[in-house]
């Protein structure tokens, strides 16, 4: 007999990817696709507590918040590449999985129930552009099947580039 849990995860991750291909299909432009997206993320998935896209700022070198969905806002904005598990995201164009944040000294603490955190790199032509943010109120909430779902969903926004 097949372990449930195995099964669940990829099919949720499969029929979302679809959810948001389908919301950035029926968006009327650009930022409407964006804050599609990122309502499909947080609505699709309960771990999913607060998701954010950043953008790179290339004159700044800053990551700057654009789409998000969440309880609160986060004061960070502008984060300063190579600041934070977001800017080393950015700067290294690898995905972090960050299990523990209080364990974590890159971590720039946004909210005070964040347990763990999951950051992808949104690539364009071989470089960061921007990237997607989670945060979750569970320990190691995310692995490397959210990681891979949410590369994809990376590459379906690249197209969509903006400081919306
Ligand atoms: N925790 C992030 C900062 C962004 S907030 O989570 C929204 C970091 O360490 O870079």
């Amino acid at each position: 007999m097949s372990h449930p849990v195995a099964e669940e995860a990829p099919t949720a991750h499969y029929d979302a990817l679809n959810l948001v291909r389908d919301a950035l299909a029926a968006a009327a432009d650009a930022p409407d696709a964006l804050q599609a997206a990122v309502d499909v993320l947080h609505d699709r998935f309960p771990s999913y507590d607060w998701v954010g896209l950043y953008w790179v700022d290339e004159a700044a070198d800053e990551l700057v918040l654009g789409s998000w969905r969440g309880d609160e806002p986060t004061e960070h904005v502008r984060i300063p590449l190579g600041v934070g598990i977001c800017g080393a995201a950015a700067t290294s164009g690898q995905t972090e999985i960050v299990e523990d944040v209080n364990a974590d000294p890159r971590y720039l603490a946004c909210f005070t129930t964040t347990r763990s955190e999951i950051v992808v790199p949104i690539f364009a032509d071989g470089k960061v552009i921007g990237e997607i943010d989670i945060d979750g109120t569970d320990l190691a909430a995310y692995d490397q099947t959210d990681a891979r779902f949410l590369e994809e969903v990376a590459a379906l926004l690249a197209p969509l580039r903006l400081r919306d």
